[in-house]
């Protein structure tokens, strides 16, 4: 990735993939078991939250603070409105890929793979892993969503860690302060810590923050088992599925599927390396794949 300009220091986000990589730098291990999910310390947690803070580059900190202070419930409900009430466009799978793929990232060519590749490795190497075939379905189509960036959409309402709305932000959240500028935080309404919902209402009731993962999951919902569509919504989901928050919010069985998004974060986060897959060799094996889980076009 190109080195931060002077001049662009404070833009935020010049490319999605520098949320990544800051997530890496938080994330520097895979997921632990399931069974040690809540054997965290929270001070020990706190404290080298904030060491990745200080040390975030301006532009990702930036973004961090535009998405804090503008996603509150009543944006995350105009976004639902605008992108899920009406189709836009009719799309393949791959015709989406291919879509996704003019998204330019003008980062140094020769190191940095497309989207495409990128969806590819994450696919090949949960194959390579053994998995189902829909979990390597999920895994070619997860970041899907980030076409929201060629409708014009900011990056903080793309990419991000997602959180809920409607009720207090989680202290878990990285840069949690810059939540003092979102309304949301002054609306009583929205600041308990069950907010508008119920205790264990299940997720499927909540509003999370809006983004890639929330847009892709409802359009290919009525296509994927559970397992994958709790990957799809959650994969971003990081304060719930590395930090053990919104456990009150929690169904047993979204506790239960949890486990299956953990088990996909580490496809998400440590497959990319610069080892460029054969695009026109594996899409026959893709186009299969996709064919049996998919109709031709979606909405
Ligand atoms: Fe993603």
């Amino acid at each position: 990735m190109k080195p931060v300009t002077p001049a662009s220091a404070n833009a935020p986000l010049q490319h999605l993939e520098e949320w990544e990589d800051f997530l890496k730098e938080r994330y520097p291990a895979p997921a632990a078991p399931a069974s040690s999910f809540n054997a965290v310390d929270p001070d020990k947690k706190k404290q080298q939250f904030r060491n990745y803070e200080a040390e975030a580059r301006p532009s990702v900190r930036e973004f961090y603070r535009l998405n804090h202070q503008h996603q509150t419930y009543d944006f995350v409900q105009a976004k639902k409105q605008e992108f899920l009430s009406r189709s836009r466009r009719q799309m393949g799978i791959w015709e989406a890929m291919e879509y996704l793929n003019t998204l330019v990232d003008d980062s140094d060519p020769d190191t940095d793979l497309s989207q495409l590749e990128h969806l590819l490795q994450t696919a090949e190497q949960i194959r390579r892993d053994g998995h189902p075939r829909w979990f390597i379905l999920t895994g070619l189509i997860h970041d899907l969503g980030k076409i929201l960036c060629l409708y014009g959409e900011p990056p903080w309402a793309v990419v991000g860690d997602t959180f809920s709305v409607g009720c207090a932000f989680s202290e878990t959240i990285v840069f949690h302060q810059f939540f003092a500028a979102n309304p949301d935080a002054k609306d009583p309404r929205y600041q308990t810590q069950l907010g508008i919902y119920q205790s264990g209402c299940g997720l499927d009731k909540v509003h999370l923050s809006w983004g890639h993962d929330e847009y892709l999951y409802h359009v290919v919902k009525d296509h994927l088992p559970d397992e994958g569509r709790y990957m799809i919504r959650y994969h971003s989901f990081y304060p719930a599925h590395r930090e053990g928050a919104y456990q009150h919010l929690m169904s047993e069985a979204d506790k239960r599927m949890f486990d299956w998004v953990r088990a996909f974060n580490p496809y998400d986060l440590y497959t990319k390396s610069h080892e460029r897959p054969d695009v026109q060799k594996l899409r026959p094996f893709y186009e299969e794949l996709i064919a049996e889980f998919f109709p031709q076009k979606l909405k």
